[in-house]
């Protein structure tokens, strides 16, 4: 058993959190591979809870090594902020390893960020802010600083010049804003050189390595199948591969090493941001999930969008991540609906649709076709095994299995570890 992926089957904040920190136990690495401090994945362990960014949701669990690819874009500020709240509540963070390749989130990459959305108006994606886009966008243009540059002040400082080069003719002449000095970047980058020394290393040797001696490597993925820059509804979509294949560039492993992928699901559907959203609920059976499910962003503190389950979506993640199992979490907060509606297809201007469709303009046009499934009012946040559920949330679990073309292995129900029912082992 050498590799997984463990990934968004949606648009994010399924609980990949938790279900990484699940697995965490049995695992030697944790690694993520794309994105950055755009995530926000809570964990709770007994009475603890905590929201991490950037760093692995292995970093609980003190038998694991966390590791941050070359794929993630890395905020120091934030990242050092992050361990040092960690290490206050007693967590040891010091086998973190941080690959040298992966990128930096400079301050202005985080001002470019703010300031476009800004100027995008009406047209925003409604990013977190946290300079992601931009920060991919100068690694593709080749200007981009990695975290191995600290250690070498001299083309740290020709780097930072020639992406401010551009950028400052922009922030004045196009934003209006004032111009970002070089040596004050520069001083403040290499003011995290020492400070993140410990951890940079060669990420991808030592995953390899790892996974010759038959260790296991659990990829953890940050945002979801639909918020990726390729598969996602773009341009409502994250700037990085958050769907399997991420993992291999984003971490240095080849595919043949993945045997399972393993696609979060929610029971229903939630969104944060701006894009498409076919079973977007604007009534009080949406605002009852978000209160039941406490729907309300971990990074920005935005109340997230909700509907119900969406099969199309589902059967999509499974056919472009080549899932072989799901974990269906927050089963528990569709008690007490007396029918719950499932979207089975869309119709499209009058036509029928059973997959997403590649046309971003039908999938502005296309509307839920529901099939509604019996709910079931007992608690079943105490249930242990599949059969502790009652007739009808089995039913409901069994009908999303079929629809979405991939085994449920798990089911949450509950946010902590120990709410969950494993019904295939995933090691
Ligand atoms: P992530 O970004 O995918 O890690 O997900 P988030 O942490 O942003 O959002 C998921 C939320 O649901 C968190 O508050 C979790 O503690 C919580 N959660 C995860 N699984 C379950 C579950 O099965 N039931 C309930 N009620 N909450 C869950
Ligand atoms: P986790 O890992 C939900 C969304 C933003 C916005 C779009 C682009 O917790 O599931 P970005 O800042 O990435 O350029 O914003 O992507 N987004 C997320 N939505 N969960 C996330 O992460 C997200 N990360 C980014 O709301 O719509
Ligand atoms: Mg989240």
């Amino acid at each position: 058993m050498p590799a997984l992926v463990l990934l968004g089957a949606q648009w994010g904040d399924e609980g990949k959190g938790k279900a990484t920190d699940l697995l965490g136990g049995s695992v030697d690495y944790v690694v993520r591979y794309q994105g950055g401090n755009n995530a926000g994945h809570t964990v709770v362990v007994g009475d603890q809870k905590y929201a991490l960014h950037l760093l692995p949701s292995g970093i609980l669990s003190p038998g694991c090594t966390p590791v941050i690819g070359n794929g993630v874009v890395v905020d120091p500020s934030v990242l050092l902020s992050e361990l040092s709240g960690l290490n206050e509540r007693g967590v040891d963070t010091s086998k973190l390893l941080i690959s040298g390749n992966a990128h930096i989130i400079t301050p202005y990459n985080v001002t470019v960020d703010k300031v476009t959305e800004r100027f995008l108006g009406k047209r925003k994606i409604g990013t977190t802010g946290r300079g992601i886009g931009p920060t991919y966008a100068d690694k593709i243009n080749r200007v981009g600083i990695r975290v191995q540059d600290l250690y070498d002040e001299s083309i740290l400082t020709q780097k930072v010049e020639a992406a401010l080069d551009v950028k400052n003719q922009m922030l004045t002449k196009l934003y209006n804003r004032r111009a970002i000095a070089v040596g004050q970047v520069v001083e403040e980058l290499l003011d995290y050189a020492d400070k993140l020394a410990p951890y940079v290393a060669d990420t991808v040797l030592v995953l390899n390595e790892a996974l010759e001696q038959d260790k296991v490597v659990l990829f953890e993925g940050g945002q979801g199948t639909l918020l990726d820059i390729d598969h996602g509804t773009y341009p409502f979509v994250t700037s990085s591969n958050p769907t399997a294949g991420g993992a291999c560039t984003g971490a240095g492993v080849g595919p043949t090493k993945i045997s399972r992928v393993i696609g979060i699901l929610k029971a229903y559907t939630t969104r944060v941001g701006a894009g498409p959203f076919p079973t977007e609920l604007f009534d009080e059976d949406g605002e009852a999930l978000r209160r039941i499910g406490g729907e309300r962003g971990v990074t920005t503190g935005r109340d997230r969008r909700c509907g119900w389950f969406d099969a199309v979506i589902a059967r999509y993640a499974t056919r472009v991540n080549g899932l072989t199992d799901f974990f269906l979490t927050k089963l528990d907060v569709l008690t007490g609906w007396e029918q719950i509606p499932v979207c089975v297809a869309y119709e499209i201007d009058g036509r029928r649709v059973e997959e997403l469709p590649y046309s971003q303009t039908d999938f502005h046009h296309a509307k839920p076709v529901y099939e509604m499934l019996p709910g079931w009012s007992e608690d079943i946040s105490k249930a242990k095994s599949f059969s502790d559920l009652p007739k009808n949330a089995q039913a409901y679990v069994k009908a999303l299995e079929e629809m979405s073309g991939a085994p449920i292995s798990a089911i949450g129900v509950g946010p902590g570890r120990t709410e969950t029912i494993e019904i295939n082992s995933f090691l």
